[in-house]
């Protein structure tokens, strides 16, 4: 929890690149956390500016229009409307979802460029840059592939090795291609403006490192600080390319500003928009709180270089904390958009109709906000029907029934309860007891939702509910209401309390049934949130003498019927009319010939893997002892996210055994294991058709 007080809060989400339709590992990366958080700040009355839009810059864009055979300006047309629909129906409660095709932003990216600019800040260079002569264009980020010089995976791209997350130049590629033709590119001189980022080392190891050690989570600190600490370099931020943002100067005719240069100044320009004259409140004002949800892809651009563009800048704030999340994953596999491996937002919503809060729900309880999760339907279907309908809804729909029955929809009286025998007496202390569970739940709650501990907070909230139902289950109103009609009704305006403080506390992560209760309590709940949200305390949302609504059910169960459905459409992975595959990796063109000598230098073995480990601070490496057959070595293999440790021990895998040894994160890695990489990235490894004896020569 950040130590200040604040005036008001500018909350962005990543601007999605609008090139194809928004999943479920989208909404559990930025979406749902950013509208969980700006639910809850708005409850407590806070000013907040909630602000996203879509990414239309950068060679996602132009690939994937050139895939669809559309201009860029046709293709983002297209994806726009589909995500910011998706989102609306979705209920994600952005103050403006907007676009950085605007004009708005154009004049506010080159501004921003333009005040760097007369500064003398960025460095102006012309060097050799690969060019694909049969296209006529220069190859930066996704135009080209080769093979990564850190880990050796052949299809690394021009920005990044997505294999061992290295940020890479396209020069530093080994046998680089084009991957708009396949051709090898050759070079050819060009002009471009970069951003000094070593020059903000030492602010960064300050601002960053040493003041925000406390308050960042542990994946985005450790991130940031790994970065820094491998010493940061000057940045290119100018693309040769026709579609984007020109870059504003004489010399600079012909040049776009690179994505991840304008796409975050887009946040400033879709406050702009949303606030008119007002907007430099939320960006130029200390007392703004700017905080940043993103995906663990996005953490290096939003706590380095934007923060050292808006220093550069001048006259802005910096993000307070980026509550960075992991990947989401489905049914144990990687989501991909290329293989239709994804349950995306369109299709839920209309295969799941009137379920919004159960997929908000199941989210929520599995969020990756410290390593990567995994969703899967019979989970969902797990989280719905016993927590959702077993107990949330089920505790709200006893007391409402209840009520009617006992007391014909009225709010009974709160009146003191004379200790006169043991059951009253007994009555009293479970109703103190369920009041202490309930309080410290509410503070609980509120404390992890500071924290951007969403899963947990869920959890407090569904607390309130469990303690809900113990209470009744313990005060069996329906049976003193033979003996005790007075008790009936102390325990009976406890519960459409508690009932009450459901509705006000589980508004942030379910809106939807937070609208339900409140329908169903026919009670306007907004000033006692307030109050709850404020001081974290309970309320009291009803008075006696009130006339509730109609019961009904919150939730429904899912049944086994529905779930199968799901899984079968995920088995079929046929591509999606909707999606557009970008990032798909081509078959790799072939390597130059090499000569039988160059071949019979490799020298190719079997293995059987002895032992294996997770290395700590990284979710790509596995540590693996492997019986060589002439010797047990150490090699590091980048497969922990396709093979668990567990699994990998007794396998036997092909590895290259006369490979120079290398160190990765302080250990040798003594060979390599030979993989089979797949078009969607998914690395197999390669084993013997029966089992060999180990050190067996591959020929
Ligand atoms: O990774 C992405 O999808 C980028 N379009 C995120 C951009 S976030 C911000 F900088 F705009
Ligand atoms: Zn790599």
């Amino acid at each position: 929890m950040s130590k200040k007080d604040f005036k008001r809060y500018t909350v962005t989400a990543a601007l999605p690149y609008a090139n194809g339709p928004i999943h479920i590992g989208h909404i559990a990366g930025a979406y749902l956390p950013a509208d969980t958080y700006v639910r809850y700040l708005r409850l407590k009355g806070e000013d907040v500016a909630f602000v996203c839009g879509s990414d239309e810059h950068g060679v996602a864009i132009t690939i994937g229009a050139k895939k669809e055979g559309v201009s860029p300006k046709a293709f983002v047309d297209k994806y726009h409307e589909l995500m910011k629909k998706a989102f609306q129906d979705f209920g994600i409660s952005f103050d403006i979802y907007s676009r950085t095709s605007n004009k708005i932003h154009y004049e506010t990216a080159q501004a921003f460029f333009k005040t760097i600019d007369a500064q003398n800040i960025f460095l102006e260079e012309t060097s050799d840059q690969y060019f694909d002569e049969q296209e006529g264009i220069f190859l930066a980020d996704r135009y080209i592939a080769g093979t990564c010089p850190n880990c050796g995976h052949t299809n690394a791209y021009g920005d990044q090795c997505e294999k061992c997350g290295t940020s890479l130049s396209p020069r530093q590629l080994i046998n680089p291609r084009s991957t708009v033709s396949g051709n090898t590119p050759v070079l050819k001189p060009t002009k471009h403006w970069y951003f000094p980022l070593d020059k903000f080392e030492g602010w960064l190891k300050e601002w960053l490192l040493e003041g925000h050690k406390d308050d960042w989570k542990t994946n985005v600190y450790g991130q940031c600080r790994s970065w820094i600490e491998q010493g940061l370099q000057p940045r290119s931020i100018t693309r040769d390319l026709e579609w984007g943002i020109p870059v504003p100067r004489e010399d600079g005719k012909g040049k776009v500003l690179y994505v991840w240069f304008d796409a975050p100044i887009g946040y400033i320009s879709a406050t702009k928009e949303l606030k008119g004259a007002d907007w430099e409140k939320y960006w130029k004002d200390k007392d703004t709180r700017l905080i940043h949800f993103i995906g663990k892809d996005n953490i290096v651009f939003h706590c380095i270089i934007f923060p050292a563009m808006l220093k550069a800048e001048g006259s802005f704030i910096l993000p307070d904390n980026v509550p960075a999340n992991e990947f989401l994953n489905l049914e144990g596999d990687k989501i991909s958009t290329s293989r239709n491996h994804a349950v995306w937002l369109h299709e839920y919503l209309q295969d799941f109709p009137g379920r919004r809060d159960e997929l908000r729900y199941m989210l929520t309880s599995i969020s990756p906000e410290t390593k990567d999760a995994d969703f899967t339907w019979k989970d969902y279907q797990q989280k719905v029907n016993s927590e959702l309908v077993a107990i949330l809804g089920n505790f709200v729909n006893r007391v409402m029934v209840l009520t009617w029955k006992f007391f014909e929809g009225k709010v009974p009286s709160a009146h003191e309860l004379p200790n006169t025998n043991e059951k009253r007496k007994r009555i009293l202390d479970l109703y103190n007891q369920a009041h202490t569970d309930l309080s410290k739940s509410v503070i609980d709650m509120a404390a992890a939702l500071d924290d951007f501990r969403f899963r947990e907070a869920q959890f407090h909230m569904m607390n309130l509910a469990r303690v809900g139902n113990k209470f009744l289950a313990d005060t069996e109103p329906w049976k003193l209401a033979k003996e005790d009609m007075e008790a009936v009704g102390c325990i009976m305006n406890y519960a459409l309390t508690v009932v009450g403080n459901i509705a006000i506390a589980c508004e942030p992560f379910l809106p939807d049934t937070a609208k339900n209760i409140s329908a169903q309590l026919n009670q306007d709940l907004t000033a006692a949130a307030v109050k709850f949200w404020k001081e974290k305390t309970l309320v009291e949302p009803v008075v006696p003498g009130h006339v509730l609504s109609a019961a009904s059910l919150l939730f429904k169960n899912v049944e086994d019927i529905e779930i199968e459905q799901q899984v079968e459409k995920l088995k079929k992975s046929k591509p999606s009319a909707m999606s557009t595959p970008v990032a798909e990796n081509p078959v790799p063109p072939l390597k130059p010939t090499i000569t039988f000598d160059d071949f019979a230098k490799l020298d190719i073995r079997i293995g059987t893997i002895k032992a294996a480990e997770k290395m700590e601070k990284s979710d790509k490496l596995l540590k693996l002892t492997v019986d060589s057959g002439v010797d047990v070595r150490t090699i590091l293999s980048g497969i922990a996210k396709y093979y668990t440790a567990e699994e990998m021990v007794g396998k036997q895998v092909t590895f290259i055994a006369n490979l120079a040894p290398r160190k990765m994160m302080g250990i040798e890695s003594q060979g390599m294991i030979l993989m089979a990489e797949d078009g969607d990235g998914k690395l197999r490894l390669l084993q013997p058709n029966e089992v060999v004896r180990p050190g067996s020569a591959v020929s």
